[in-house]
């Protein structure tokens, strides 16, 4: 079983929960290229007890240690997510305490916690009494600038039984704008025992090293980063151990991580113009900053079938003749 303790002073790299990206595809190519811990994209635990989105449960070998994420308003209905979560055999049942969106926390989940603890309270204890799986916690440093408590809500969440703790150093009201401010972090490592991870803007090896030499966080979680830059984790593992730069991916081997994702998420999804147009948003982090790129992704952005997007990279490799082209699959 997977043990939260061993992130303490870990240095961990992890995948961000993020909605419609962090499905099983995006994580196993993640977790291949260095991501220590990953999370599924936020599931509600009322559609879970609907029996509906269960193949959001989906989870495979290669990925773990793996969290489900689950949230909602109701602690009875929390526990019985965390339960099917288990049954689904994640490695950790994370309880998302931070997502800003209105239709969200109109109905007390998210972020609505931050500014109820007593119900941050009552979901917290219900899902650690609902699993034998260790749970973790996301949140974010409070509802709003004024009402900053993170470090009380540490401790609370510490003593429910919560075993980690991310924080996404924004407010709620803050949403996803200004910098993220990590200010807060050695005084919430002060504050409890369990490992603290730090979440905010880091999306670069650099920006890494510099979280965990401020911070003292005991890892670091990526989101957006994760997009832009599919190699990340490794990059700043690297980075943190050397203090030298990996050089940036060959195109061919940009070209043929993103043929692949595409292959991985054609299959999973089982529906091809689904899973290409899903997949658009993430061209330009897998074939960022080549000469000429541009036009192909515009070229790409007008394509829905594997076939095309392939013959159209092929052609742009061997305009580039940067390498060999990759070989085509049916
Ligand atoms: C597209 C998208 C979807 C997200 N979905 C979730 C989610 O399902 N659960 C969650 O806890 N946070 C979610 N987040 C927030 C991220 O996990 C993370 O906290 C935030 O993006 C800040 O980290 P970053 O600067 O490394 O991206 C999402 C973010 C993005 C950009």
């Amino acid at each position: 079983m997977f043990d939260p303790r061993s992130l303490l002073n870990s240095r961990a790299l992890l995948l961000a929960p993020m909605e419609d990206v962090s499905d099983l595809p995006f994580r196993l190519i993640r977790k291949r290229l260095g991501a220590d811990v990953v999370f599924t994209e936020f599931i509600s635990s009322e559609a879970l007890i609907r029996d509906k989105l269960r193949e959001k449960l989906d989870i495979a070998e290669e990925e773990r240690p793996v969290g489900i994420q689950i949230f909602g308003g109701s602690a009875t209905a929390m526990a019985d997510a965390a339960r099917i979560a288990t049954d689904a055999g994640a490695d950790l049942v994370d309880i998302n305490f931070g997502c800003p969106v209105r239709k969200v926390v109109s109905r007390d989940a998210g972020a609505a916690a931050l500014r109820d603890l007593d119900l941050m309270r009552d979901v917290a204890e219900s899902v650690v009494r609902a699993t034998h799986l260790p749970v973790t916690a996301k949140t974010r440093l409070g509802w709003d600038k004024e009402g900053i408590r993170i470090t009380e809500v540490a401790r609370l969440l510490e003593d429910c039984g919560v075993q980690a703790l991310t924080v996404h150093a924004r407010t709620r009201k803050d949403g996803y704008k200004g910098d993220a401010d990590w200010s807060f972090f050695p005084a919430i490592k002060e504050a409890v025992r369990m490992p603290v991870i730090g979440n905010g803007d880091v999306i670069t090896p650099q920006r890494a090293r510099l979280a965990f030499e401020e911070s003292g966080v005991d890892g670091i979680m990526i989101g957006r980063g994760a997009i832009s830059d599919p190699w990340i984790f490794q990059r700043t593992r690297h980075y943190l151990q050397t203090g030298e730069m990996l050089p940036e991916p060959s195109l061919h081997e940009r070209v043929t991580l993103l043929l692949e994702n595409l292959r991985m998420s054609i299959e999973y999804k089982g529906d091809e113009r689904r899973a290409v147009l899903e997949l658009r948003n993430m061209y330009s982090g897998y074939l960022r900053s080549h000469r000429g790129v541009s036009k192909v992704r515009t070229d790409m952005m007008q394509m829905t079938s594997y076939v095309d997007i392939e013959a159209r990279l092929n052609r742009f490799l061997q305009e580039s003749m940067a390498s060999e082209p990759v070989a085509i699959h049916g």
